[in-house]
């Protein structure tokens, strides 16, 4: 066997120097992350480096930065950060000595025609929670010692710093865009590959579809892989990179304009890629047919027409789905054995409460009650349906789609309370903590939503937009005129 080769350390201090200086340069974000994997690698005496980050999912790893590795190497699979050195995802440095040989390594054979030997993989940590990792790459069997350890948490630590400032760049630049259509949220968005977006997108039509992506919360990946589509012997003479992969809908796009002789090119790599990986889901996408195919996926309706006035996407279809499965099993478990009242008040919380119910695997019993409201400041409410069943002695689950003020549901735990439940608990969909009047606990809830109208899933704005399958904010302009100061619906409208 080789002799293992070390590092005398001597370039540390010159290296780190140099990854701050060009952290703080007015270059973009791919090229300074680039030149980190640069000094980083040289420090290291290393032949490759890269920088990844996460998906918001935290399951696959993009390359936002990298040196001295093929386009190949970089795109040779989607990087599963579990299966993938899974340690570094734990918050730990880990080391292979021999990649190709390594259960850890997910692509071994490929590691081994690209001469990877060893490897060093540190996490990245954005205020305690890992967003990313930095990999170096030897060509030679390599010994990292303690220092060199050290060392690349020190790159990581400051890549943590970068990453954090240019999200709030770019905040602060939608912020200063009076006339872009996005709100920017009250929370800011999680530093992710998609949302930091250190892509540099080839050609504009890219960038628009990130963009209807986003809008839409769909996660996506840019270019993440590449299919070798013809060989000469071991060498990889003709590849196919898919623009991009949305790991949600297991699909990889590659976008198209009408131009025929493009078209015909693109037509033949797709046929051979199709023939040679026929797992893999491929759509080649003109901008019409983006629509529609979010549109199959239950993301939109038609932009155009039903959420006409949708301001941003909160939650997309799939992000509600999976919350919704979450509360239901947590309920399943915590009533098993026991009897299962719930009660809804329609109409805002239809779709949760079908949803939800759906995902209990415990027998239940369903009830609705219906409540309107009069009196001058319409804070009075009285039941025109009371309940059908017998809730004395039973478990009751209140299933609310919004807790606002918390005046609506006040009056009707009061009310249920008086039938002796055996237990009365809460599930809300969305809980509008900052306008809280009446003070309640709160036993499972969705999501925590900023102070603003919301509408779809159920929710609506004058009767409108139930029938959107996301939730998203309405356009302000739209209720400021009729809405005082907060975000309260019309109140003859509630709680519907
Ligand atoms: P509360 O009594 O103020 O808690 O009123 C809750 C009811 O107001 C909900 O059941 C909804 O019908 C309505 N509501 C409150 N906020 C919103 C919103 O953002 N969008 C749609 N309806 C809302
Ligand atoms: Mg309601």
């Amino acid at each position: 066997m080789k002799e293992r080769l070390s590092n005398n350390g001597n370039g540390y201090y010159p290296a780190l120097s140099h990854i701050a200086k060009v952290s703080n340069s007015e270059l973009s974000l791919r090229r300074i992350c680039n030149s980190i994997a640069k000094s980083t690698a040289r420090a290291l005496g290393a032949g490759g480096c890269r920088i990844l980050l996460l998906d918001s999912r935290k399951k696959y790893l993009s390359t936002i930065g990298a040196f001295g590795l093929s386009d190949f190497y970089l795109r040779k699979g989607l990087l599963d950060g579990h299966k993938s050195l899974p340690d570094i995802l734990e918050g730990k440095v880990v080391f292979v000595p021999d990649a190709t040989n390594d259960e850890r390594v997910q692509h071994n054979q490929i590691a081994e025609a690209q001469r990877v030997c060893s490897i060093l993989g540190a996490p990245i940590e954005d205020k305690g929670e890992i967003i990313g990792e930095i990999r170096v790459y030897t060509h030679e069997p390599r010994d990292f010692q303690d220092r060199d350890r050290e060392f690349l948490v020190s790159v990581t630590d400051m890549s943590a710093v970068l990453l954090e400032r240019q999200r709030l760049q770019q905040l602060l630049v939608k912020n200063n865009q009076p006339n872009k259509k996005t709100l920017v949220p009250s929370s800011p968005p999680k530093l992710t590959v998609s949302t930091l977006r250190p892509a540099e997108f080839a050609h504009p039509s890219e960038e628009e579809f990130a963009n209807i992506l986003n809008f839409y919360c769909v996660e996506w990946l840019y270019e993440p892989r590449s299919f070798p589509l013809n060989w000469d012997n071991d060498r990889v003479t003709e590849m196919f990179t898919p623009d991009f992969y949305l790991p949600e809908l297991n699909i990889y796009i590659e976008l198209t304009t009408l131009k025929q002789s493009l078209m015909t090119v693109k037509h033949r790599k797709l046929r051979k890629l199709k023939e040679l990986y026929p797992n893999i889901n491929i759509k080649l996408l003109t901008k019409k047919d983006i629509v529609t195919l979010l549109a199959s996926h239950g993301y939109n309706p038609v932009i155009e027409t039903k959420a006409e006035g949708v301001a941003q996407i909160l939650y997309s279809h799939s992000q509600l789905q999976r919350r919704i499965r979450t509360l239901a099993k947590r309920i399943s478990n915590d009533y098993a054995g026991q009897q299962l009242v719930l009660v809804g008040i329609p109409k805002g919380v239809i779709c949760f409460i079908s949803d939800l119910m759906q995902h209990i695997s415990i027998p239940l019993n369903l009830d609705i009650m219906a409540i309107s409201y009069y009196g001058g400041e319409g804070q009075v409410a009285k039941i025109t349906k009371d309940l059908d069943g017998i809730i004395a002695g039973r478990h009751v689950l209140m299933v609310e789609d919004i807790i606002d003020t918390g005046i609506t549901l006040n009056y009707v735990l009061n009310y249920l309370r008086v039938h002796n439940p055996a237990s009365l608990r809460v599930c809300t969909l969305f809980d509008k903590r900052t306008r809280r009047l009446v003070d309640i606990p709160l036993d499972y809830i969705g999501f925590e939503v900023p102070d603003k109208f919301i509408v779809g899933y159920g929710l609506d704005y004058k009767g409108k937009y139930r029938n959107l399958p996301f939730v998203g904010v309405l356009r302000p302009e739209l209720i400021r005129n009729e809405i005082p100061a907060t975000s309260a619906p019309d109140i003859n409208n509630r709680p519907e």
